[in-house]
């Protein structure tokens, strides 16, 4: 706002220059309040800016989103394997990159409304106030109606944008389980699954459109309130002129003011408006991320400790949750060094029954022990390192070979990482595998 203080003096200046137009005559006149006024624009403004900058695209943008995004995940990694089988990965993976979109956003609007409120509307205030309390008094005004308006249209943003942000990991969510899936849909669908991705887009479309239709709302309310505003202002400060209670110099300058003060209220009332669309993002982000783990470990679990490998599986029911059906009271010891094979029908839960070993799941009723050691009393990590597991499906993660192979044991050294594949019967073809580029196959 002191710039266009700055452009009302020059004017006024300018005007009211005794003698001729020339340097001297308009140095002897201003001269040190001109230099103060170059010194504003050239030295506080930059500082100024330069914090600002700091503070919003040093700190918060790198540090702040990002973290948010991390403490999403570390949390969301944690949960159980029900959990992610009960969700699309891509609805999942939104949600946690939106949660730190959201809550970074929400923090830059509210520092950006803190900054815009008592730093520009406060000033001009002052300022014009300075000039004619009638022209506050209309300032006043405007800003009241803005206040109303926007506590009026607003809320419903909030709403709008939850529901978005619903629909949109939810489309997310099927254009990556489609993706994940590609080889399926190659064989057996012919349209590649795009009606259902199609249907997608009309749900998300149909949350999205009442949505922009509130915004425009919003803008037109606001664009009509400032055009009255404004042209009330400036026939005000004419009118003062004619009057002759203030120079040309404050009629340019209360315009500038007023203009600029239409353009903060625009940006005040987007900031706002982000505020409420983040706090509905964030919401819904917050409803899946923030749900407690399913499945933990005990709080005095203790590490596995393999001595023979005994398996004891005692009286286990476990009916995913529907009350009946799959493992009905099983009763199963495999002792030391016995090879066991589980045979039956598909849907038997022969693999229900593995993953209960794992503790993938937890049991609805008995009890399965590891040496005497309860599954469910010792920590997952160390019950998982303790068992191999060959699946019937493989999975490679999009790394290189070697680093697929050091999932399990991150620090192994190169030559473990040959050994491991040799034990697999895998080194040959990795090195048939090599190309040019490639060190040893295993890139
Ligand atoms: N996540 C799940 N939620 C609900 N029911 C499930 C789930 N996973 C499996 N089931 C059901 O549990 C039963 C046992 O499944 P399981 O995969 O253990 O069978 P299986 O014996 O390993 O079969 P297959 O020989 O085909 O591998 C099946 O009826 C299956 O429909
Ligand atoms: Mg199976």
């Amino acid at each position: 706002a002191g710039l266009f203080y700055f452009v009302g003096r020059l004017v006024d200046i300018l005007d009211q220059l005794p003698g001729e137009r020339s340097w001297d005559a308009l140095w002897t006149a201003a001269g040190p309040e001109l230099v103060f006024m170059a010194a504003m624009v050239l030295v506080v403004r930059t500082i100024v800016v330069g914090l600002a900058a700091l503070v919003d695209e040093q700190t918060i943008t790198p540090g702040f989103y990002n973290l948010v995004r991390w403490q999403a995940h570390r949390h969301v990694s944690r949960q159980s394997y029900a959990f992610f089988q009960n969700d699309f990965a891509g609805r999942i993976a939104t949600k946690v990159w939106q949660a730190g979109q959201a809550t970074g956003d929400l923090m830059e609007s509210f520092i950006g409304v803190v900054w815009f409120m008592v730093v520009y509307t406060v000033t001009t205030l002052v300022l014009v106030a300075g000039l004619d309390l009638r022209l506050a008094v209309l300032v006043v005004i405007w800003i009241t109606a803005f206040g109303w308006l926007a506590k009026r249209y607003l809320p419903a943003i909030r709403k709008h944008a939850e529901a978005t942000a619903e629909a949109g990991s939810m489309i997310t969510g099927r254009i990556v389980d489609s993706y994940s899936n590609v080889q399926t849909l190659k064989l057996f669908s012919a349209d590649g699954d795009d009606r259902y991705i199609r249907s997608g887009f009309d749900i998300y479309l149909d949350a999205l459109r009442p949505f922009t239709r509130r915004l425009t709302g919003v803008r037109m309310a606001l664009t009509t309130l400032s055009g009255i505003m404004i042209t009330a202002i400036a026939c005000f400060a004419v009118y003062l002129w004619v009057e002759g209670s203030i120079t040309v110099g404050a009629v340019a300058f209360t315009l500038s003011l007023v203009l600029r003060l239409n353009m903060l209220l625009g940006r005040l009332m987007m900031q706002l408006n982000g505020i409420l669309r983040n706090l509905g993002v964030l919401e819904n982000s917050k409803a899946l991320i923030s749900q407690p783990l399913g499945l933990t470990d005990a709080p005095d679990a203790r590490e596995l400790v393999v001595t023979g490998g005994r398996i004891d599986v005692k009286k286990v029911e476990f009916h995913y949750g529907k009350g009946f059906g799959v493992l009905n009271g099983i009763d199963l010891v495999v002792r030391p060094g016995e090879k066991v094979g589980l045979v039956g029908p598909s849907g038997a839960g022969k693999t229900t029954l593995a993953n209960l070993i794992l503790r993938l799941y937890d049991l609805e009723a008995g009890k399965i022990t590891i040496d005497g050691q309860d599954v469910s009393e010792v920590t997952q990590n160390s019950l998982r390192a303790n068992i191999g597991v060959v699946s019937q499906d493989t999975a490679l993660f999009h790394r290189s070979l070697r680093d697929n192979i050091k999932l399990g044991m991150p620090e192994a050294t190169d030559a473990e990482v040959v050994a491991a594949a040799k034990k697999a019967e895998a080194h040959d073809f990795i090195l048939d595998l090599r190309d040019n580029r490639d060190r040893q196959g295993y890139e």
